[in-house]
């Protein structure tokens, strides 16, 4: 599987493309069955989420509207910069009366979510829940309820399906553990 991307910048693959197809239809099924008759805005995280999100929604039958934000901790590196830099798409506080689902390629320490939790609060949305593909559950600081998760993974750097190192492997269809010997040149 994805064999013709597997060259020496990764260690193995984490999640395969029908480990991910599965996921997503598991996750879709919850959502269509919780948002049932109510009024839904989904929000991805940009960039990491824009993949998932795009085949996500595709897996949700029932009405939905959609918008991005970009939420970034990140830096061109592994380590987390602390700040959180938020840019809005849509103007939020026009659909503070949705139910909002924000979601994210990956939970990590927290950070980004919990802040973005108090933020969408100050926005005035009342139904906050969030949805992450991946979850590494070693590295969190703070505490941040996830309603949705795809998949939980070991403490590892991991790039594909929108997750990128350096901007770099956003394309592939799988998700991969980066070798150690990309981040240390
Ligand atoms: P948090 O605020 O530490 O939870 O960071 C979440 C963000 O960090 C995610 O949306 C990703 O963009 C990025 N991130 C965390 N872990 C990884 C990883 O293993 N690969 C790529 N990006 C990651
Ligand atoms: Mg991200």
């Amino acid at each position: 599987m994805g064999s013709k991307y597997l060259h020496e910048d990764f260690k193995k693959i984490i999640v395969s493309e029908e480990e991910i197809k599965g996921i997503i239809s598991r996750v879709a099924n919850e959502i269509n069955a919780h948002y049932a008759g109510k009024k839904l805005l989904v929000c991805g995280i940009l960039k990491g989420a824009f993949i998932f999100m795009s085949d996500l929604i595709r897996q949700i039958t029932i009405p939905l509207e959609l918008t991005f934000i970009t939420a970034s901790s990140y830096g061109q590196g592994t380590v987390s910069r602390g700040g959180v830099k938020v840019i809005e798409y849509s103007d939020l506080e026009k659909y503070n009366h949705f139910n909002i689902l924000v979601v994210d390629d990956i939970l990590d320490s927290g950070n980004t979510l919990c802040f973005l939790k108090d933020y969408l609060k100050n926005k005035g949305f009342a139904n906050i829940e969030f949805c992450t593909l991946l979850d590494k559950p070693e590295r969190r600081e703070k505490e941040i309820y996830v309603k949705y998760i795809g998949k939980r993974i070991e403490n590892e750097f991991v790039v594909g399906y929108g997750l990128d190192y350096g901007e770099k492997y956003r394309h592939l269809p799988f998700i991969a553990a980066l070798n150690e010997k990309v981040y240390m040149k």
